[in-house]
């Protein structure tokens, strides 16, 4: 039985009874995409029918929090450090002779929306989108892969745009650009959680061959095999992979696009792709991902291993929450073990300080679950005195993917110390509590009802 990526990760899905199967038909133009965010993508759904293709298409794969830990074989509790110690011990790959993923190679009169069922989300979209889509690049200096997630916008036959907002790549195209070279490029769909985590992992800051950081992540050696038509490598059970240059001076628009914060971005001249060949398996599935904050989970999951280093260079950190409302970058929570007046603000400044894209953060005492909205608000509701406990920094470099600022990426930066005082000031805020409470089992009280909520159940 495969091990490694789409397959057998919807294998594993089913096996824990968390993949949907939609049988009725859907149009890829908006009704795939609606029916996807119904859902809040949290929930994996194969469409198996789609308009207008014989390709199904998987989606809502990755935007829900238990399902990615145990598809990683690891807890809240474990994470951070699973992925800390994955990016400094990268493993090796396996290259395999040929794999599943060469059954089928296409070289000639590639038409990509003829081929593949790719979904229009919003009305106002330029195009249909790949987005789902991992590209592969290779470093010419230290043969390194280096992976990512980029928006692809078709614009005819074998054409798209590609949307690269990341320092690393950009430089790399810009490389190649001046010796008027074309950049080698491969994008792969139908992949699996352990693939895609270690795509977000920034390639400026750590360096590090991406397909080794896989292998170490997934505890066995990534199965690659050589691309058709460029020099790079691409997972051997993968189910599509669109192989081709980014050729130098060529921009085209690119956007508008409904982007994860639920706003359309706007319309910029980016880069393209000539795909010259294409490689997919039998019967293959076409994966996709709605554009929306859940489906950034994996990005925030490695940001929540930064901010936890960051903020833990100055104070104990229980844990740490990125929050998925907060487009998995904009807002966190943090959980300390205080153990000195102003370790609230301290961790305000450590957090700040781990990404830029922070906008909003709170820090919470280890008694509140950050990962409740409604715990979170007791605390501000009861913790905070707004003229001693907030911290606001104006006009810092921020992202661009929100439009509150004036000046596209400046904005005003907040920190809310939710802790309460050590000593004897702590003790007006011991929570009430029942004796026994945690031990109540509600059903004992109602037994023909299935009841649902209460302590944790
Ligand atoms: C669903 C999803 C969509 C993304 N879309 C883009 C995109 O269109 N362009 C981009 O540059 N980064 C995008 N990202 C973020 C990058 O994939 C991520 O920052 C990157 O892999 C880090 O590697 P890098 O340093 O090589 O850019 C997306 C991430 C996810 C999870």
């Amino acid at each position: 039985m495969e091990r490694q990526m789409l397959r057998a990760a919807l294998d594993k899905l089913r096996q824990m009874d968390a993949l949907d199967e939609c049988q009725q038909e859907v149009d890829p133009k908006f009704e795939l995409g609606a029916v996807l965010k119904y859902f809040k993508n949290e929930r994996p759904i194969l469409f198996n029918r789609v308009k207008g293709s014989q390709i199904p298409v998987v989606g809502g794969l990755f935007g829900n929090r238990d399902i990615y830990y145990k598809m990683l074989n690891t807890t809240t509790a474990d994470r951070l450090f699973h992925f800390m110690k994955a990016i400094a011990n990268p493993q090796p790959t396996r290259l395999l002779k040929d794999g599943p993923i060469k059954e089928n190679i296409i070289t000639r009169n590639i038409d990509i929306r003829r081929l593949l069922p790719i979904p229009t989300f919003h009305s106002e979209d330029s195009s249909s989108f790949i987005t789902a889509g991992v590209v592969v690049i290779k470093d010419p200096k230290t043969g390194n892969s280096y992976t990512s997630v980029r928006r692809l916008q078709v614009n005819s036959g074998a054409e798209l745009s590609v949307l690269v907002a990341s320092p690393f790549a950009t430089q790399q195209y810009l490389d190649f650009e001046s010796s008027n070279r074309p950049m080698a490029v491969a994008v792969i769909l139908g992949y699996d959680y352990h693939f895609l985590l270690a795509s977000q992992i920034s390639s400026y800051t750590y360096g590090v061959d991406k397909y080794q950081v896989d292998s170490a992540l997934r505890g066995e050696a990534l199965a690659l095999v050589k691309c058709h038509t460029v020099d790079l490598e691409v997972p051997a059970y993968a189910e599509i992979v669109l192989e081709g240059i980014m050729p130098p001076n060529k921009r085209k628009a690119e956007g508008p696009f409904g982007e994860l914060m639920g706003y359309y971005g706007g319309v910029g001249q980016h880069p393209i792709m000539e795909v010259k060949c294409i490689l997919h398996r039998s019967n293959p599935i076409f994966q996709t991902a709605f554009p929306c904050r859940e489906e950034h989970l994996s990005n925030g999951l490695i940001r929540e291993m930064e901010l936890y280093h960051s903020v833990g260079n100055l104070v104990k950190v229980k844990d740490v929450n990125v929050t998925v409302s907060g487009g998995c970058r904009f807002h966190a929570a943090v959980a300390i073990e205080k153990q000195n007046e102003g370790d609230g603000k301290s961790a305000i400044l450590g957090a700040l300080a781990s990404s830029k894209d922070l906008k909003h953060v709170v820090v919470v005492d280890e008694d509140v679950d950050i990962y409740s909205h409604d715990d979170l608000e007791w605390a501000l509701a009861t913790r905070v005195q707004a003229s001693r406990d907030m911290v606001i920094i104006p006009g810092a470099l921020g992202s661009g993917l929100e439009p509150s600022h004036a000046i596209a990426g400046v904005t005003d930066k907040l920190g809310i110390d939710a802790t309460k005082p050590l000593g004897k000031g702590a003790e007006k805020f011991e929570r009430a509590k029942i004796p026994g409470y945690e031990e109540v089992n509600i059903e004992k009280y109602f037994p023909e009802k299935k009841i649902k909520g209460g302590n944790g159940v």
